[in-house]
């Protein structure tokens, strides 16, 4: 099955566990990273897209100088409801938008930054053309995303785990999209064809990625992402058994107790034209 109709939707109880399970388990470290950069490109207007529950907004809120504005967008209500609710150190200007399609002026912003939603845009070129268009001459697109699936061990172990349990018709949403997108010619190539002229610089950052339990990280993957609507659209699915089965590998691999494993993403710095 393509589940590829619901990657992008991170709605119903996906945001909750998103952010009490996956954030603190995958996301904290980069966004820590993400935001010491756009503290060096020191903007006065700072544009997020696909913000989610909020994790790097939260760390810029922090991180940057009082008189920055913030605008955190992202295609989901859902996940910017969350986000608004937990709140930042200053205020931010929440608003839904498609990164496909950005409701906001030409050159209007210093920065624009992403935290590994590019994987999920149906139309990266447009995508990346439309955060060219926002940025004011000069200014830069800074983005991150995850690198092959091999070099994420608890995102390989659940996805092996889960095709053991559906041989038929395997859940492949970690595969195809959040670690679908890890070629950096491909990349560089679509910021080419949208109108970028300098080449980006990459960087391969790897970092730690733990829980107390391998449960937390089981819970995190098939509660807090749609691949908890990849596993519910199984005939005779069971979300419960699922999580325990990718608990079940983790701990295997890891042993009983806290858990450890290895986590990779390319961060992209592109300046704008
Ligand atoms: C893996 S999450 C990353 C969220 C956040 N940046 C973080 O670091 O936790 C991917 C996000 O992309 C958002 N998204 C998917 N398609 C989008 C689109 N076309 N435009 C804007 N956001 C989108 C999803 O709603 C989700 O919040």
């Amino acid at each position: 099955m393509d589940g590829s109709g619901t990657d992008a939707v991170f709605a119903g109880s996906i945001p909750e566990f998103y952010d009490d399970y996956l954030v603190p388990l995958i996301f904290e470290p980069y966004a820590e990273n993400l935001a010491a950069r756009l503290v060096r490109l020191d903007p006065a207007r700072a544009l997020e897209i696909a913000a989610g529950t909020g994790v790097v907004t939260r760390a810029a809120a922090r991180a940057l100088p009082e008189h920055v504005e913030l605008v955190a967008t992202d295609l989901n209500q859902a996940m910017l409801d969350h986000a608004r609710a937990v709140g930042a150190a200053r205020p931010v200007r929440w608003q839904q938008a498609d990164a496909l399609r950005l409701p906001f002026a030409d050159a209007g912003f210093d920065v624009v930054f992403c935290q590994f939603g590019a994987m999920f845009f149906p139309d990266k070129v447009r995508a990346f053309g439309e955060a060219r268009r926002v940025l004011r001459p000069g200014g830069t697109l800074v983005f991150n995303v995850w690198d092959r699936i091999e070099q994420n061990e608890f995102a390989d172990i659940v996805t092996t785990a889960l095709a053991g349990l559906y041989p038929a018709d395997p859940p492949r949403f970690l595969a195809r999209t959040p670690h679908g997108y890890s070629d950096l010619d491909a990349i560089a190539e679509d910021l080419a064809r949208a109108g970028f002229t300098t080449a980006p610089r990459c960087e391969t950052v790897a970092a730690h990625s733990r829980a107390a339990s391998a449960r937390a990280v089981a819970v995190a993957y098939c509660q807090g992402t749609p691949l908890r609507t990849e596993i519910e659209q199984r005939p005779g699915a069971d979300l419960a058994e699922a999580t325990a089965v990718c608990a079940a590998a983790i701990t295997q691999r890891f042993g009983p107790g806290p858990v450890d494993g290895t986590i990779q993403a390319h961060v992209v710095t592109v300046p704008g034209v």
